[in-house]
């Protein structure tokens, strides 16, 4: 599941509804999706058969005209220049809006409140709205694989907002898979804040 962690308050979320708590007030929606419905291996088009019914209804509660598989992995081609579009503070004129199915990623969030950082996993479905100011990484795996919503494809395309506010942020992913990679960090973990 996932880990909602606030960067400049020492304070990270792990327990689900916590976490829908936190993100509600600026429109995003958090929910947790079974992932027993397809094995890991299966085509993207196995996937959308798999989850129709799920994705048929985001896009009764979002607009959603069309739905599509992203797979992302070490090894897909200018890698490192399709995250750097990414990876800096951004908008976009529709909603983002993601069913993680393997890999985890980091989806910065500029809040009223603050930065949050939403680390997303595998079984994760994460809905940023339209307008909201974010950024997105992966974690060291680089290993993505999301079932992603459109309204319009056009409208996905990013709008920097040239803050500079991502640069003041690491992108360190602190899931039970990055144990060994941890890095020395004052934050304390606060369950059901
Ligand atoms: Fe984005």
């Amino acid at each position: 599941m996932a880990i909602l962690r606030f960067p400049d308050q020492d304070r990270i979320v792990e327990d689900d509804t916590a976490i829908r708590t936190e993100l509600a007030p600026a429109g995003i929606d958090y929910e947790r999706w079974s992932l027993d419905r397809v094995p890991s291996d299966c085509s993207a088009d196995e996937v959308l058969a798999a989850y129709e019914a799920e994705i048929d209804e985001m896009k009764r509660r979002g607009g959603y005209v069309t739905a599509d598989v992203i797979d992302v992995n070490p090894q897909t081609p200018n890698l490192d220049a399709m995250l750097a579009r990414f990876d800096k503070e951004h908008t976009h004129l529709e909603d983002e809006v993601r069913f993680v199915l393997a890999g985890h990623g980091i989806f910065f969030l500029a809040l009223d409140k603050g930065v949050a950082a939403v680390e997303v996993h595998p079984g994760d479905m994460l809905r940023v709205p339209r307008g909201t100011r974010h950024w997105f990484t992966l974690c060291a795996d680089k290993r993505i694989r999301a079932i992603r919503w459109f309204q319009d494809t056009t409208g996905w395309t990013p709008h920097y907002t040239e803050s500079g506010v991502d640069k003041g942020y690491q992108p360190l992913c602190f899931g039970p898979a990055y144990l060994g990679q941890r890095v020395e960090s004052s934050i304390t973990p606060v369950q059901n804040a």
